[in-house]
């Protein structure tokens, strides 16, 4: 079996990860930070230490500004419904996931003011743009890291530099290449930032967090919830420090611990060997789809790569049709004939695929991850290309 839906969720994590979360389970048990005996203390050390192994890997100063939730879309609503308000005016870019998208246009019906900058066919933003979009009112420029259709990185940093001149607040969506790209929230200028344990940190479903940097007013960010903390218990009222004012309720403590487990994996593997293996994945890939025979006596490319084509400028995330066979078929032979797992369709990105050209059809989407091998890519363009043959 060849797994190619990383971009979904990472799989096979490392052994480390179902480790940790089986000796939390029957070791240590307790609720983080509900009780003063030793197993409650041991949680919730197991959970400051996965605060600080995630503010690692993205070079945040201050672990306690790690705020846990179930996932990146918990994150990014958090922080997109938590500031913006009636007469606000946020920039975005048109190759954003629906995590995205979809709060705005909720938010754009409450009064807020959405510009969505377009990106080239390929799937690039030019900063040039993204400044030009700015207005008296804007307050926030969200935008993904890198495209979860082609993978083409979106110009996080140089968009920073643009936001700190007109004091914006950058909210990135780190859920493709958090721990598969060298990300920096103090070298970027990235203010608050979305990550999703379960995709390139290669931990559990289930985690996942804002970072909230010292730009953001906490007092202006409203919770998604409200409730137990378990600190400042004598009050009624939420408390208003970081992390307790937006983690009400009890946090996911066993997916916590095998997050931590594979957050140092991570670490341990290094992100630049990883981002490097990647890159030359990706890199296969593409030149091996790009060199499947053309069909119908050779007027039309057997396959069709959308993105870049640049490995350097993409996360190993790969979108393509084949000509002749709808992207669900060729999916579901993949999986059936060759043992191959991808992903076909809109990929939660309908916008992405009108910046592309590929909706409402969407694309078969390879989503490669640290644990693939060049052996398993060149597998899948030799089934790729059989199947490309038979289509004609
Ligand atoms: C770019 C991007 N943003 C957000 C998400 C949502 O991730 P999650 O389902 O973990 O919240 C995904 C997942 O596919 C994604 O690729």
């Amino acid at each position: 079996m060849i797994y190619f839906d990383n971009a979904a969720t990472s799989w096979p994590k490392p052994p480390e990860v179902a480790e940790a979360m089986f000796h939390f389970l029957n070791e240590v048990g307790a609720n983080p930070g509900r009780s003063g005996h030793r197993l409650a203390v041991e949680s919730g050390r197991i959970v400051y230490n996965t605060r600080e192994a995630v503010a690692e890997v993205f070079n945040a100063p201050d672990p306690l500004r790690v705020v846990f939730g179930h996932n990146v879309t918990e994150a990014l609503n958090l922080a997109l419904r938590g500031l913006l308000r009636a007469g606000d005016h946020v920039i975005t870019s048109s190759m954003e996931h629906n995590s995205v998208m979809r709060p705005l246009r909720a938010l754009e019906r409450q009064g807020v003011e959405v510009t969505v900058v377009q990106c080239s066919p390929e799937g690039f933003l030019d900063p040039a743009d993204v400044e030009a979009a700015v207005q008296p009112n804007t307050v926030m420029i969200a935008l993904n890291h890198a495209s979860n259709v082609v993978g083409t990185l979106l110009p996080v940093a140089e968009v920073g530099r643009i936001a700190r001149q007109h004091d914006l607040l950058l909210l990135v969506d780190a859920a493709q290449v958090g721990g598969a790209y060298p990300l920096d929230v103090q070298a970027d200028a990235i203010d608050l930032l979305g990550f999703t344990g379960h995709k390139s940190l290669y931990g559990p479903t289930g985690t996942g967090g804002l970072i909230v940097g010292e730009r953001v007013d906490v007092a202006r960010m409203e919770p998604l919830k409200r409730g137990g903390t378990c600190s400042h218990s004598e009050h009624e009222e939420q408390p208003d420090f970081l992390p307790d004012m937006y983690e009400s309720g009890t946090l996911n403590a066993v997916g916590l611990a095998g997050l931590e487990a594979s957050v140092r994996w991570v670490l341990e593997r290094g992100v630049d060997a990883i981002r490097a293996h990647e890159v030359e994945l990706a890199r296969r890939l593409m030149s091996g789809l790009r060199d499947i025979p053309s069909t119908g006596s050779g007027r039309r490319p057997g396959v069709t790569v959308y993105g870049g084509m640049d490995a350097n400028r993409q996360a190993a995330t790969v979108s393509f049709h084949v000509a002749g066979m709808e992207p669900s078929e060729v999916g579901l032979r993949l999986d059936e004939e060759y043992g191959i797992m991808c992903r076909v369709g809109l990929h939660c990105a309908p916008v992405a695929h009108k910046t592309i050209g590929t909706f409402p059809v969407g694309t078969v989407r390879f989503g490669l991850g640290a644990l693939n091998t060049l052996e398993e890519v060149d597998a899948a363009v030799a089934a790729v290309g059989q199947l490309a043959q038979e289509a004609q």
